[in-house]
């Protein structure tokens, strides 16, 4: 089974993209087979019920969706504005949420964020774990943050931290 990671920002110097990449990069290194989705792959409209009854649920939030189900955990890194998630990525649960699929039922998440600020996009975390148990999915307790977020901190965090941190749930 595959760990599937998806989130960070599509800003071309993603903090969160980099943080994505290095907890990616530690599955790698401890034979944890996964799939990395490109931030771009969660851009779809903001969901909109008449957008949705003319055409349904769009193609790449499909995609997404049977991905989320594929998967045995999802790793789901989110920026944090004005406190709280970013809107591409509480856009693509939303619509992921629409499918009869129920995607998000009882899967695994576990909750990564940076920021450059000194809460490390815990607030966002914290909402994050609201909205997933909305949709059944099980958030795991511990989560990987970078606080005073850079290339050169998510470099430096702990490797053996976040192997355990991917580690979490049943594989
Ligand atoms: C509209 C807006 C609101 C923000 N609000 C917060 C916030 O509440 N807390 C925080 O830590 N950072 C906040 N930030 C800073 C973001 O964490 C920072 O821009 C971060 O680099 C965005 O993620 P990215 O690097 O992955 O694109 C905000 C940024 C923007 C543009």
């Amino acid at each position: 089974m595959t760990v599937l990671f998806i989130g960070g920002s599509r800003r071309k110097d993603s903090l969160n993209t980099k943080l994505k990449h290095r907890l990616a990069e530690v599955a790698d290194k401890n034979g944890i087979r996964y799939e990395l989705v490109d931030a771009d792959a969660l851009d779809a409209p903001i969901y909109h019920g008449d957008l949705e009854a003319a055409d349904g649920v769009p193609e790449p939030m499909k995609k997404l969706g049977e991905k989320i189900q594929a998967a045995s955990k999802v790793v789901l890194v989110s920026p944090e504005y004005n406190s709280s998630v970013s809107p591409l990525v509480k856009n693509a649960i939303d619509w992921v949420s629409r499918l009869d699929t129920g995607a998000w039922s009882g899967k695994t998440v576990l909750l990564a964020a940076a920021s450059p600020g000194g809460l490390g996009g815990l607030r966002a975390v914290s909402h994050l774990r609201d909205i997933l148990a909305n949709v059944k999915a099980w958030t795991a307790p511990v989560c990987a943050s970078c606080p005073n977020a850079s290339a050169e901190a998510i470099a430096a965090m702990d490797e053996s931290f976040l192997k355990s941190f991917l580690e979490q749930g049943k594989d």
